[in-house]
């Protein structure tokens, strides 16, 4: 099994690139499946999710042609509602094919997505969405049955702002007979992105990115060509990095107002940056305030920068109390902080991070792709060499992490 060896004290310094978002392009694969037009999707990243995301598409008798960072989807014809176990179980995400499945046939088959590293992560909101737009759910050996003759528009109201049952929902909702109201929505830019998407593809939705999305369902949609929006995690996981290795990083291709609750926070920790036309410039400098993190949905703290942001503390002056309070589990990076030094104690869904001098190098192991990126940061800054096992996690969220940080003057080589 591949993994990463990290020599840490080193500056980061230069210019890194972010890649195309992970959490937008994998509902808007999910889309292409409205309609049996081409789709061009500019600046892909190139991640094993996206490429599991493409391998369900086909499944389902689309193509899917990667050039460079260009995609090129056409589903001319739905040859199956069904896709394999296997791939549904590697990545969550494919039950973004849903709601445009049902828009799309009338029916789709996919087996229940187990839970993973940071949760149980059920779909009951997903479900009882699809539900009041006239779908049935019937559970069949574990593969969940939904058939939806005719969809019609409702309102819905989300117990919690899920961004994945928003998103479901809005793609299952453009063409159903009739108006959709989706209070209580998920507000996270990739939504925005998604519904877009959509709009370019003659679609009408409104309020994407407020609580109240307002979907006109159409007839029929077209083939359009679309650039995904920058990664906001990756550049927050870089922002992170620059800050805790010290150095001066430009973190290119980001969009600022995705990354204000971080910025906010690192202002707060006394993280020098300076937002340009370029992108974000960060003067490093190693060590900071500790500044308590309390995760939200969008536009508070983002949960997927939780766990890097914590690792950045764990040098901070002072005591830091980091709450999860999105995912039941995402605490798994924890105890392989701990191996390497830090003093962080759990009390329910706080970790109390207790900031010291010196992390040092360990054998560490990835339990998903945040805590995989906290493992690296954490590395980046302790002493001596660290070996990073399970890297596969990365690998499905981050485009080339390891090189763009060798690109930076990192000491970090992925060896078989
Ligand atoms: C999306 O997951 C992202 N994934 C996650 O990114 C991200 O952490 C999460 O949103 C929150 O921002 C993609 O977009 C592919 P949710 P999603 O539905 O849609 C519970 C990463 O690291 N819930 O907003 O699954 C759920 O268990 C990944 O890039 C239900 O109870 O997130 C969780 O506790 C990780 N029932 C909370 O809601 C449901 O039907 C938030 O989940 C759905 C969700």
């Amino acid at each position: 099994m591949a993994k990463l060896l990290v020599t840490g004290g080193k500056e980061l310094e230069g210019t890194v690139n972010v890649s195309g978002a992970k959490n937008a392009i994998l509902p808007i694969l999910a889309a292409s499946l409205l309609t049996s037009d081409k789709i061009v999707l500019d600046e892909a990243p190139d991640l094993l999710d996206v490429d599991v995301m493409s391998q369900v598409i086909e499944c389902l008798g689309g193509k899917v042609k990667r050039n460079g960072k260009r995609l090129h989807v056409v589903n001319k014809q739905i040859k199956s509602i069904e896709t394999p176990f296997d791939l549904i179980s590697k990545m969550r995400a494919s039950i973004f094919i849903m709601g445009p499945m049902l828009a799309r046939t009338g029916r789709v088959r996919i087996s229940h997505p187990g839970g993973c590293a940071i949760g149980s992560r059920p779909i009951n909101f997903h479900l009882k969405g699809l539900e009041c737009l006239g779908a049935q759910v019937r559970m069949d050996h574990g593969f969940l049955d939904v058939s939806a003759p005719k969809l019609k528009g409702a309102r819905i109201y989300l117990d919690f702002p899920s961004v994945g049952a928003t998103e479901n929902i809005m793609m299952a909702a453009c063409c159903a007979e009739g108006t959709t109201l989706i209070e209580n929505a998920a507000q996270e830019p990739e939504i925005v992105d998604l519904a877009n998407f959509i709009n370019e593809m003659g679609g009408k939705i409104k309020g994407a990115g407020t609580n109240i999305i307002h979907i006109e369902g159409v007839k029929e949609l077209h083939g359009t060509s679309h650039t995904i929006i920058p990664d906001r995690i990756e550049a927050g996981t870089f922002i992170l990095m620059a800050a805790a290795c010290g150095g001066e990083v430009l973190v290119r291709n980001v969009i600022p107002a995705h990354l204000k609750p971080l910025l906010a926070k690192l202002n707060e920790a006394g993280v020098i940056y300076k937002e340009e036309d370029e992108g974000i410039r960060v003067m490093g400098k190693g060590c900071y305030n500790a500044v308590d993190i309390k995760t939200q949905v969008h536009p508070g703290f983002p949960t997927d920068l939780q766990a890097p942001a914590l690792a950045m503390l764990t040098k901070a002056n002072g005591t830091a109390v980091v709450t999860e309070t999105v995912f039941e589990n995402r605490f798994m990076h924890v105890d392989e902080l701990k191996r390497m030094g830090a003093n962080i104690k759990i009390e329910g869904r706080s970790a109390i991070v207790q900031g010291i001098d010196n992390m040092y190098a360990a054998t560490v192991v990835a339990s998903d792709l945040r805590a995989g990126a906290a493992l690296i940061l954490a590395a980046l800054i302790a002493n001596g060499t660290s070996e990073i096992r399970e890297i596969h996690h990365i690998e499905r969220g981050y485009d080339n992490l390891d090189g763009k940080l060798r690109g930076l003057g990192a000491e970090i080589n992925k060896v078989d």
